[in-house]
């Protein structure tokens, strides 16, 4: 399962498929992370029709050439889950992020991205966003696990989300599939006992609350710890000294 690749050290996962370099969350920046990371991370949400799309903001237009199409004018503020499989099948992923090309990369489903792992024996982090108040959340989870069950490759995926309900109930749909808690701003209180409750297998937060006695007690209790964002190679090293399992970096090597 995912938990194997635990075992080595010093892992790097390629956030949103490498963003750095190439168009976050595109079937391109994944192929680019080949050979260069251990693991990849994506972001998934709903379309309206409920096809789970791999974006990472809840709006099209920082990542999309929405704004320059006539067609959706009256759909400010360009939502994502306003817009069906289809609609966001017309955008271009890719152009927005080179300077002097036009290099279109076409919608990334959560579907091609597993078909994709799956063919290069790669390993993956769904992070679930948690935007999508209108659906229920039952739904979101059966639809990612659904997924997942139909890929088959269900030892080679982590889920994680900053909505932690999310896990728990992974967790009791299908608990062999490795879950992870993503905090930004401030640790839960009672750390330990608030990951167990939700049955987590691993924790994931950002750089800034990456301090050596927190993560000594995740280890010491046996859950896993990945932090996110890590571009700086000597603050890498440093997370590793602590005994951090693993960083997602916009930069590979
Ligand atoms: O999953 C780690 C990291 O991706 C969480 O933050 O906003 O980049 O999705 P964000
Ligand atoms: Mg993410």
């Amino acid at each position: 399962s995912f938990l194997e690749l635990f075992k080595r050290p010093c892992l790097i996962g390629a956030h949103r498929g490498s963003r750095a370099l190439y168009p976050e969350n595109t079937l391109c920046a994944l192929e680019k992370s080949i050979g260069h990371c251990d693991f990849i991370e994506i972001d998934v949400q709903l379309s309206s029709d409920k096809i789970l799309v791999v974006m990472h903001d809840d709006t099209l237009e920082r990542t999309t050439n929405i704004k320059e199409l006539d067609a959706y004018k009256s759909r400010e503020p360009y939502k994502v889950s306003d817009f069906s499989y289809e609609e966001l099948s017309t955008l271009d992923y890719g152009s927005w992020f080179y300077s002097d090309e036009i290099k279109p990369e076409p919608l990334l489903t959560l579907k091609i991205a597993l078909e994709f792992i799956k063919e290069n024996h790669l390993f993956i982090n769904i992070e679930i966003k948690d935007i999508h108040n209108s659906f229920e959340d039952k739904e979101v989870i059966s639809l990612v696990l659904q997924e997942i069950a139909e890929s088959k490759i269900k030892d080679h995926v982590l889920i994680s989300s900053f909505r932690h309900q999310y896990l728990l109930l992974s967790k009791e749909i299908q608990p062999d599939i490795p879950t992870a808690v993503l905090v930004e701003k401030k640790h839960p209180k009672n750390l330990i006992n608030y990951l167990k409750s939700l049955r987590v297998d691993a924790y994931h937060c950002s750089d800034k609350l990456a301090d050596e006695i927190t993560v000594g007690n995740l280890k010491s209790t046996g859950f896993y710890v990945n932090i996110y964002t890590v571009n700086d190679p000597i603050r890498r090293q440093q997370l590793f000294d602590m005994g951090v399992n693993g960083v997602f970096s916009d930069y590979l090597e």
